[in-house]
């Protein structure tokens, strides 16, 4: 079936028909198609533009549809006919099954572009509540282990070389804070999504006394587009949420990236449970972190839909142009490859074991007090840049003799500076670092208390926040 046959003397080759059809993939719209055609057919009842017991058999016959494909896709079969392009075409042909003619009336006042625009807006509302849901359960299991781990020392990194000591509960907040301003990116996002473009037509609005506040109403939007043209030719919705989505990988792609390094043989700060690792079929000691490799991989695909979409958009003139049909795979990826990374990594450090005792004898053996004993002198009145200069010459010592810090004898410092005393041995030791920190929002444990009671006040207001909406945009 067509929507447009009209003007035409030929069929359409079936080269073309297959090329530009959609229906393989945006089939998935179909709740958000339909939900979007109620309302629209009950305003055009409300308003008299069609008969309203016309309207009503309309709107009967498209919930009846809603069920029918429900069905379907319970029973995993879909499998649409490639000759009815789209999702919109499939779904107007089922309603002539149904109710005849009576079904060329839904299309009064409306286009497919203004249509495609709002179903894609009604799915991408269900789809950043889905990944913002998948976000907080990370973020809960973040919020458990930092505080189970509050006064566990690990080395902190910079250039991957060891720095300073931090707590394991510190560092795993900073993913915490990570996720919480990726949600903040995604409530945004959400409010210049919320917005209905119908009732822009094709592109210039329409002739017929449509109410476009109450469809809206409807369908839960804020507001609607408020110009025809911008309605139905832009997609930075889209761009936006793809951008935030892609920023939600990188941030997992790291977190992934430090499971793979710390739970090698060399840095063995954690074992992932078996049912998060896999094997080789080769090597038969192998456990092998798959999971957290395929999250740091599928952040290429990610940033690959953004970049895809960027440049399909790019130099488009308005208003609408098929090439924007490109928006949707990618789309769709995003979302479901968004989702299931976060679940998996909340899953994977949910059951993963952290080796506390590994973390500390890094902690001690890496010099990474120096900074400490440098301070100790700065406290005495030395300049930092001297004390610098002797704790560098203190760490060429311990490393000439093969010893930590911690095991460098009070006589030996005291080479290097009078101002050494006995508690020197003490400042060196990482848990005196640690502790030390107590700048806001430092690692010393009393300050990650605080930062985890704060954090935790946060997450519960974004808990409600985020289920209140969820339980608003489900069509
Ligand atoms: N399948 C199309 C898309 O996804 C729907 C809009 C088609 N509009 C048109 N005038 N050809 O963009």
């Amino acid at each position: 079936m067509k929507l447009w046959g009209g003007r035409f003397e030929k069929p359409t080759d079936k080269l073309v028909e297959a090329y530009t059809a959609s229906i393989p993939f945006d089939w998935r719209l179909y709740p958000y198609d339909i939900a979007g055609s109620i309302a629209h057919c009950r305003m055009l009842g409300r308003r008299g533009i069609i008969p309203p017991d016309e309207a009503e058999q309309i709107v009967q016959a498209l919930q009846e549809i809603r069920h029918e494909l429900d069905m379907l896709v319970a029973e995993g079969a879909p499998a649409p006919d490639p000759a009815l392009e789209d999702v919109h075409t499939m779904i107007e042909a089922r309603l002539r099954e149904k109710v005849g003619d009576l079904a060329g009336k839904l299309h009064t006042a409306r286009s497919r572009n203004d249509q495609v625009a709002l179903d894609e807006r009604l799915y991408l509302r269900e789809a950043i509540a889905g990944v913002a849901e998948q976000a907080l359960k990370l973020q809960g299991v973040l919020l458990d282990l930092a505080a189970q781990h509050v006064d566990t020392i690990m080395p902190g990194y910079t250039h991957l070389q060891r720095a300073q000591p931090v707590t394991l509960g510190h560092h795993l907040l900073a993913y915490f804070e990570m996720l919480d301003r990726d949600l903040a990116r995604l409530r945004d996002c959400f409010g210049r999504v919320n917005v209905l473009p119908l009732g822009a037509g094709a592109l210039a609005g329409v002739p017929f006394p449509i109410d476009r506040q109450m469809v809206a109403q409807e369908l839960g939007f804020e507001s609607v587009v408020a110009n025809s043209i911008d309605a139905v030719a832009d997609r930075d919705f889209l761009l936006e949420f793809h951008a935030a989505a892609a920023i939600i990988m990188v941030h997992l792609s790291r977190l992934a990236e430090e499971i793979v390094l710390w739970s090698s043989a060399e840095f063995g700060f954690l074992e992932l449970d078996d049912a998060f690792a896999t094997g080789s079929s080769i090597m038969p000691q192998k456990k092998n972190p798959d999971p957290a490799e395929l999250a740091r991989g599928k952040t290429g695909r990610v940033i690959g839909h953004l970049i895809a979409l960027l440049t399909t958009m790019k130099g488009l003139p308005l208003a609408y142009n098929r090439d924007m049909q490109e928006d949707k795979e990618g789309l769709f990826d995003t979302v479901e490859t968004v989702r299931r990374t976060l679940e998996i990594m909340a899953g994977m450090l949910a059951t993963a074991t952290f080796k506390p005792e590994r973390m500390a004898a890094a902690a001690a053996g890496g010099f990474s007090t120096a900074t400490d004993v440098a301070d100790y002198l700065v406290r005495k009145g030395v300049p930092f840049r001297e004390a610098h200069a002797i704790a560098g010459a203190i760490v060429r010592r311990c490393i000439a003799r093969g010893i930590t810090l911690e095991d460098l004898p009070l006589e030996e410092f005291r080479e290097f500076s009078p101002l050494f005393e006995e508690d020197v041995l003490e400042a060196a030791t990482a848990r005196a670092s640690v502790a030390s920190r107590i700048s806001e929002g430092g690692t010393a444990p009393e300050r990650v208390r605080e930062a985890l009671a704060q954090a935790r006040a946060r997450y519960a207001a974004s808990l409600d926040f985020w289920s209140a909406l969820a339980r608003r945009v489900r069509v």
